[in-house]
């Protein structure tokens, strides 16, 4: 899908923010680690959350998803091989090997997908669940994954803070009697997972970064559960704001951005907020400085939407990702389009300007596709955005709802 981008948009308005993608993935697939049906609450209407869906479907579970609340009943679930093309296409299928693990003690899946940011290996869950005493074999980009041993406790150290293998060593686990997960990394979202489990009835402690288990006797009956805001969102278009008029971003919790919102006040930029809420107006702000760091440091998902913010600073922003490899596109985009950067490795140094041409750009990641929205917005001419399907995957109903704020964008 492309989009035209008009120059000459007045933004201002409300945004309610949606649930968050990086906790409503690993909440779908654990949906299948209760015993009768679930009802998710404030589910985000994005591409990622369907093609998880028609996985669900897939297993013979029964999905109704209406407005911005979901039903899952998985009565019929019953053990299929993970072939297909749904998998391959999004990155947080992962997450259905280690609930697999849990129901079945074994899974066959098509290697996950998602966008190309970095090579992203999976090695860090693949050791894990070795250390729980299963193992696997990658053939023609199809991972098959069983049980060797009977292991009735683990205590397991993972090799890297991942936020995917934490949760999904704790999915994988729940057929033991006890386990002990060190090393883990719980965003928000991860927290979130922990609190549903807990919900479904499953004996998870978290202290100290240490997960502890004990086997659990399930109830059944129906878990409610409503899914945190989301973090990257409600920034996204508070930035917008500051870049280009007046936002007031609902719903939110403040408290998971906390290190974005201080630099953003520390550089002068016009934004206030409560518990729940952020108002963001156009301003200048002093120069920035950002180094990508995993929670509670400065989040990886946010960095090229404040690398468009550093054209609204005056004197130069340097910006650094050490997450992912292949993050640094909108720095070449900003360059493209007039603005003085100078883009060393994963470093980027941006000069603050009010002049930006526009040119026609192509997203290549969920993050990146967003960023250029941002920029072609404050830009001084038409601007087409190719692949905008990418934005897709993340942010829900966002060209109607930019369109809304003032916006003028066209779908072609
Ligand atoms: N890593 C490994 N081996 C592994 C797992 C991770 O080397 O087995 C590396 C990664 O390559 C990366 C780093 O460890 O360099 C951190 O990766 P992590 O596992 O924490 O991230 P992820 O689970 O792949 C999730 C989100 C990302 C988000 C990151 C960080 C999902 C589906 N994805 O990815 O979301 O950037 O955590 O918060 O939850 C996005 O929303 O745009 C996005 C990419």
């Amino acid at each position: 899908m492309d989009i035209k981008v008009s120059s000459g948009s007045i933004i201002k308005g409300n945004v309610v923010c949606s649930g968050a993608k990086n906790a409503v993935i690993p909440l779908l697939c654990a949906s299948l680690l209760s015993k009768g049906k679930v009802m998710l609450r404030n589910v985000p209407r994005i591409s990622d959350v369907f093609d998880i869906c028609n996985i669900l479907r897939y297993l013979d579970c029964k999905v109704i998803f209406k407005g911005h609340t979901m039903l899952i009943d998985n009565t019929n679930l019953k053990y299929k091989p993970l072939l297909i093309e749904e998998c391959k296409k999004i990155r947080g299928s992962y997450y259905f090997i280690g609930v697999f693990l849990a129901l079945f003690s074994k899974c066959e899946i098509l290697l996950p997908g998602g966008c190309k940011i970095g090579s992203r290996p999976i090695d860090v869950h693949l050791q894990a669940f070795e250390d729980l005493g299963f193992k696997y074999i990658i053939e023609d980009d199809i991972l098959t994954i069983f049980k060797t041993k009977v292991n009735e406790e683990a205590s397991l150290v993972l090799t890297k803070k991942s936020v995917g293998a934490s949760i999904n060593t704790i999915f994988a686990g729940l057929r033991l009697n006890h386990y002990e997960i060190k090393n883990g990394l719980y965003e928000p979202e991860g927290l979130d997972v922990i609190h549903f489990l807990q919900k479904l009835g499953y004996r998870l402690t978290l202290k100290d970064e240490v997960i502890q288990y004990e086997k659990s006797k399930l109830d059944f009956k129906l878990i409610k559960h409503t899914v945190i805001p989301d973090r990257m969102e409600a920034m996204t278009y508070a930035v917008l704001g500051l870049l280009k008029g007046e936002v007031t971003v609902k719903r939110v919790n403040t408290k998971d951005l906390e290190l974005p919102l201080r630099i953003l006040k520390d550089a002068g930029y016009q934004i206030s907020y409560t518990e729940s809420e952020i108002y963001a107006k156009k301003s200048y702000g002093k120069e920035i400085e950002i180094k990508t760091d995993i929670y509670p440091g400065f989040p990886t998902d946010l960095q090229s939407i404040f690398g468009v913010l550093a054209i609204n600073t005056i004197g130069k922003s340097r910006i650094e990702e050490t997450v992912f490899e292949k993050r640094m596109q909108i720095y070449y985009d900003l360059k493209d389009s007039g603005v003085d950067c100078k883009i060393t490795g994963n470093k980027a140094e941006i000069t603050g300007t009010n002049k930006i041409h526009s040119k026609n750009y192509s997203a290549c990641d969920l993050r990146h596709g967003a960023a250029l929205l941002l920029l072609a917005l404050v830009g001084d001419e038409e601007a087409i955005i190719s692949n905008f399907d990418y934005v897709l995957r993340g942010y829900d109903d966002i060209v109607n709802r930019v369109k809304a704020l003032g916006g003028k964008i066209t779908i072609l």
